[in-house]
């Protein structure tokens, strides 16, 4: 059975949280189950697509229109795209959430305490020091989301935890075949 019942899976969370390896730990999952997928993730779109944008609310909120503009192509053609961007301002993610028919929010959970000891990036050391200005979590908001479908965390659940709470929500809204009946 192949999957043609588009959506999106909208991450949100701070630098840090999981979004971008969830996306990549499920991506293959989803394919399993013949699903196209594609990955739209902050970093990588701002490379590309939003080249040239900052941190301010302005250019975030310029990004993640952008990003929620191709989801919505993507999704409406029966892909599932997954979005990785920290997405910190409610207001636009709502906004998303309006252009885009199956919209699945999920919550990367992690406290600023545990991304600034494990720093992976370095990013919050400097964000700290005041190297870097409007850091999210640190020097600019994040507006924890109050009605995501779903809501993982990176400090008290493995990363294998998280993607089988992902894929059994997915499976239980009838987005995703499950596992058994995609390889039958
Ligand atoms: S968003 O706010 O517009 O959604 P996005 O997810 O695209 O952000 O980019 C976040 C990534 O940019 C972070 O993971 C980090 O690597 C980098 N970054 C650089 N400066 C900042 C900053 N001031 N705040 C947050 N992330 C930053």
């Amino acid at each position: 059975m192949t999957n043609k019942k588009g959506f999106c899976l909208w991450f949100t969370g701070l630098s840090g949280s999981g979004k971008s390896t969830l996306s990549r730990m499920l991506e293959p999952e989803l394919r399993k189950r013949g699903c196209n997928v594609e990955i739209l993730d902050g970093d990588e779109v701002r490379e590309n697509l939003s080249k040239g944008l900052g941190f301010s609310k302005e250019d975030r909120d310029t990004n993640i229109r952008r990003i929620g503009y191709v989801a919505k192509l993507l999704a409406r053609n029966g892909a599932i795209v997954m979005t990785a961007a920290i997405s910190p301002y409610a207001e636009v993610r709502r906004q998303c959430r309006g252009m885009i028919s199956n919209f699945v929010e999920v919550y990367a959970d992690c406290s600023v305490e545990e991304l600034t000891r494990r720093d992976v990036k370095g990013l919050y050391a400097k964000a700290l020091s005041g190297e870097i200005k409007n850091f999210t979590g640190i020097s600019d908001p994040y507006e924890v989301p109050e009605n995501a479908e779903v809501t993982v965390n990176s400090e008290t659940q493995s990363a294998e935890e998280s993607v089988k709470i992902i894929l059994d929500y997915l499976e239980a809204n009838d987005l995703i075949p499950t596992a058994a009946t995609a390889n039958a």
